[in-house]
């Protein structure tokens, strides 16, 4: 017979718990940290600074991670449930934390956890949306008082998607995609995302780029008149991301994928950042089921999504 929680001694409680409620236990403080797709990207030329200059619709979706705080001990601590990322100074939230401890000098220390949903290497800024998480929670949590506009600029010190992941929501990006204006009143999407089992490197995509190469780019006018006018069959057509032409050409099964997702019922499919996910927009979500279902057995890291709501969560 199984026992019952009250026969139990608190060590056998305790040895009881699942992993997920010892971390909420230990961890009182937790930050949703969505992934980005970027529904436009567009280069407008390379900068002097290597970088390239953007010109790129993004948005945020409900595949999010969980980023759990404590204060106290000393310095900054970082685990993770996932063996694809570096729990150390190596991670752009452990860089984000220590910014802001060098910065205000802070004294007592604080015990961070990534709960990884986002693959990683995948186009979907997610290690940018767990270091934005992280100057949210410790502005916070420390009552430091950096308001947005310091953030944002904190944060693209940090990386190009970092300014985004802070603002959230759908916005332009331009310059490195750090200098944003927010585009309100869109539609709800919903989105079947897909991640074949490779990882590209973002800044090898870029450095491969070649503008001739481009057979068309993006009309991000057309693709926030229809985005305000909630024209899902007109935001579908001006999907456009112009690093496809690099990425596919390395990696022709980004190509297939997308068609797949058509030919499932998507109204349009797209590679997401320098890829290589892709993810398709559909009008109804039963559709959308059956094409993430039927995908997910060739590729498991398949994705029913749709916008992501800003929100935080406490546990
Ligand atoms: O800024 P972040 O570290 O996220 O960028 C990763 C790499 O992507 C950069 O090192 C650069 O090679 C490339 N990149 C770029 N132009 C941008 C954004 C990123 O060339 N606007």
């Amino acid at each position: 017979m199984q026992a019952q929680r009250s026969d139990l001694t608190d060590h056998e409680a305790r040895l009881n718990m699942s992993a997920s409620d010892l971390k909420a236990q230990h961890f009182n403080y937790w930050i949703e940290a969505p992934a980005k797709i970027n529904l436009t990207l567009d280069i407008k030329g390379k900068r002097p600074d290597g970088y390239h200059e953007l010109e790129t619709m993004m948005h945020q979706i409900t595949l999010v991670d969980r980023i759990g705080f404590r204060r106290g001990g000393q310095g900054i601590r970082l685990n993770t449930d996932s063996p694809d990322i570096p729990a150390d100074e190596q991670n752009l939230a452990y860089k984000a934390a220590r910014l802001l401890f060098e910065k205000f000098n802070l004294q007592e220390g604080i015990q961070i956890f990534i709960e990884k949903n986002i693959p990683v290497g995948a186009g979907l800024a997610g290690g940018s949306t767990d270091a934005a998480a992280v100057l949210t929670g410790i502005n916070r949590l420390f009552d430091l008082g950096l308001e947005e506009k310091q953030l944002l600029e904190l944060g693209g010190g940090l990386g190009s998607d970092v300014p985004f992941c802070l603002l959230g929501g759908t916005a332009l990006g331009r310059g490195r995609g750090e200098i944003l204006t927010p585009i309100k009143n869109g539609p709800k999407l919903t989105i079947v995302l897909v991640k074949p089992d490779f990882q590209i490197s973002t800044s090898e995509v870029y450095s491969d780029f070649r503008m001739d190469r481009v057979k068309k780019f993006p009309d991000n006018e057309a693709f926030i008149s229809a985005w305000q006018s909630c024209d899902i069959i007109s935001v579908s057509r001006q999907l456009n991301n112009v690093l496809e032409s690099v990425s596919i050409q390395w990696h022709p099964r980004i190509a297939d994928i997308k068609e797949q997702l058509c030919e499932l019922g998507a109204l349009n499919a797209l590679m997401s950042g320098s890829g290589p996910s892709v993810f398709g927009i559909f009008t109804r979500y039963e559709i959308a089921r059956q094409a993430w279902a039927h995908i997910k057995q060739q590729y498991p890291q398949t994705y029913l999504l749709s916008t992501y709501k800003k929100g935080e969560k406490y546990d």
